[in-house]
């Protein structure tokens, strides 16, 4: 590549966004930033803003968004080299002399494009010929009026197994071969790849035709496949191109809504019937690299899946391939259909608005994850229920961004208690208390009290396991909600391991309603160095407190693992110097990012210090009366 990132950042750095802006659209300050009416859509109150602090523009309205080069091609329209070196101009920089191999390839693939366009032309036109009526009359046989055919270009491929060769006589055999729309193995002749289908042109996101997809017409053909697609050539690269975005990607713009549906001829049926932002991946499940596109241009775009179990499937690979690329805003939503309808069918047989009344009311991506798992297989005893909540850990555990990652599992396994734990009949319960003495609250016993005492004091000197306990005894509705990760964690700690155990065998013995039944062993002292952690502040948010709770509850699982590890690979030094010191190194960024994370409870800390704003502080006794949630 002839512009390197940096080189672009640098490009980026040197011009100053707002006064490339200015020229064409009238700024008005506003504290650091800049506003004005957008440029790229009609308003009359301003909702686009200029930030020269971030490099970028964007607007609240249409959803338009950018840095100074893509303004350049954007609003100026121009091309991505000639807005590069008017602005190089502007910055005095010099713009690198083109790299004589990139150079080259890009020849190459200006070249493929002529030949791909060519071949477009050919079925284009081959559609009007007598050979194509059966062409003519599945599309008629789909409802596609003459403008949706006309603007998915729709072809014909003759039967012959050279008409394509014939056509495109100005380009070579090997030309043809590479763009994918010839087939030459070994010493055969070659021979054209799409041979008496309907065609459809693929574009890449500027609108070239990069490939094509072709459809079978003769239903009895039953061992023949129903689609081929254009293989991968330097031109179409399947995991990277999303069928219909070039139209799909304006469209978004105006609806601020991205949808994807499994199968071309679904994009069709959508933009037939007015949805002009959809696209369909080729035939395979959604790459990262094509969730990163589709996040590009919206925060989450919907996921339209046939109902049935197939689709479903479908919609679980995509998740599996989202979750570790979950950001801040950036998600998925999915829209499950009637079962054994696809999108056309969909509207074929109940129109667009039913469409449009499934597209307004998506489901989000976890509770789609818990429906999926729920479903998954039959959950008749603990072991199955038991099995359940490992999945749903694992799908946590695939989460990259640590509060996104501790905010799954807290709702993810909040659903699951509700499910695995509910409620006991309340004829049952009369009888519990009628016939047994309840136990008094609190339910633990003088030796457990005591562990608890010396533990949540720091006695130990472990102030995150001091801290931990600490917090659970107060928010005692929590410990159930991590009972399986602290019950792992238990085992293998001598020091905290007994206190934690004995606030689980606890909590396991009230009654669903009396979440805030443990109250602290008498003589209990917060640990002394709690200010380090703000889920023990008086003061603290319940909510974000119980969230803070789980992140020191994941933190303190977490860290035996890591010390062990470290360990090991210390001890391999002896043997493999080489491979030890790698993986230490690996170990100790996984330590800095975690002594990170440990920090950053600080950091909260004492940004709620400095603003109290919390009107629930807890008892002193550390008993919660806080289950408002
Ligand atoms: P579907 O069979 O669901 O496609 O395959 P569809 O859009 O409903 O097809 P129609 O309505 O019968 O024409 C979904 C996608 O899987 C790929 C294609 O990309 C298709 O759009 N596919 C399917 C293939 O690549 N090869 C096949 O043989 C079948
Ligand atoms: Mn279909």
């Amino acid at each position: 590549m002839a512009l390197s990132p940096q080189w672009l950042d640098e490009l980026r750095a040197r011009v100053t966004l707002s006064s490339v802006v200015m020229r064409t659209t009238k700024l008005t300050r506003a504290g650091r930033e800049w506003k004005a009416c957008c440029p790229f859509h009609d308003e009359k109150t301003p909702s686009f803003t200029v930030s020269d602090e971030k490099g970028f523009y964007h607007c609240f309205g249409c959803g338009a968004h950018g840095d100074v080069i893509r303004w350049m091609t954007d609003q100026r329209g121009l091309a991505f080299m000639d807005a590069v070196k008017e602005l190089a101009a502007e910055a005095g920089m010099e713009v690198p002399a083109p790299d004589p191999r990139a150079a080259q390839a890009a020849e190459q693939r200006a070249g493929l494009h002529d030949v791909t366009q060519a071949a477009q032309d050919f079925y284009r036109a081959s559609l009007d010929t007598p050979a194509a009526a059966k062409a003519r009359a599945y599309l008629e046989s789909r409802g596609f009026d003459a403008h949706t055919r006309e603007r998915f270009g729709f072809g014909y491929a003759p039967g012959d197994r050279q008409a394509l060769k014939a056509a495109l006589k100005q380009f070579d055999e090997a030309m043809l071969v590479e763009a994918g729309l010839r087939i030459a193995v070994d010493d055969k002749p070659p021979y054209d790849r799409f041979r008496d289908r309907l065609t459809m042109p693929i574009h890449d996101a500027r609108g070239q035709v990069i490939g094509f997809a072709a459809r079978i017409l003769d239903a009895d053909k039953k061992d023949a496949p129903k689609y081929i697609n254009s293989p991968d050539t330097p031109l179409f690269d399947k995991g990277r191109t999303l069928f219909n975005l070039h139209r799909a990607g304006p469209a978004s713009r105006k609806t601020g809504r991205m949808v994807v549906v499994e199968g071309q001829m679904d994009v069709v049926a959508m933009a037939a019937a007015g949805f002009e932002d959809a696209v369909a991946p080729m035939g395979t499940a959604l790459t990262e690299r094509q969730l990163e596109m589709l996040w590009r241009l919206v925060d989450a775009p919907i996921l339209c899946f046939d109902g049935d179990s197939a689709g479903q499937r479908a919609a679980m690979r995509a998740i599996g391939r989202a979750l570790p690329m979950l950001a801040p805003g950036k998600t998925l939503s999915i829209v499950r259909l009637p079962a054994g309808l696809d999108p056309d069918d969909l509207l074929k047989q109940q129109g667009a608005p039913a469409m449009a009344a499934l597209l307004a009311d998506p489901g989000s991506l976890i509770d789609t994850l818990w429906a999926f798992e729920k479903a998954a297989s039959p959950l008749r005893t603990p072991e199955d229920k038991a099995g359940l909540k490992a999945r749903l850990i694992d799908h946590c555990e695939a989460i990259q961004h640590p509060d996104i990652r501790s905010l799954y599992r807290r709702e993810l396994l909040e659903k699951f208690s509700a499910f695995a734990y509910p409620p006991r009949p309340p004829r049952e319960r009369r009888e519990w208390r009628s016939g047994f003495a309840r136990p008094a609250s609190p339910p633990l016993s003088p030796e457990s009290a005591g562990r608890l005492r010396k533990a949540a004091s720091g006695a130990n000197r472990d102030a995150l396991a001091s801290a931990v306990v600490a917090g659970l005894l107060r928010f005692p509705d929590q410990i159930l909600v991590h009972a399986e990760p602290l019950g792992r964690f238990a085992a293998h700690d001598g020091r905290a391991g007994p206190a934690i155990e004995s606030l689980i065998e606890a909590a396991e013995m009230l009654e669903p309603d009396e979440k805030g039944a443990i109250s602290a062993p008498q003589g209990f002292a917060p640990p002394p160095d709690n200010s380090r952690f703000a889920f023990l502040d008086e003061g603290a948010d319940p909510r974000a407190a119980r969230e803070d709770l789980a992140e020191a509850v994941s933190l303190l699982v977490e860290r035996p693992a890591l010390d062990a590890a470290l360990a090991a690979a210390t001890a391999r030094f002896e043997t493999d110097p080489e491979a030890a010191f790698a993986e230490q190194q690996r170990l100790l960024k996984r330590k800095l990012a975690f002594e990170k994370r440990l920090g950053l409870m600080a950091t909260r800390r004492a940004a709620s210090a400095a603003h109290p704003d919390s009107d629930s502080p807890s008892a002193p006794s550390g008993a919660t009366d806080e289950d408002s949630e």
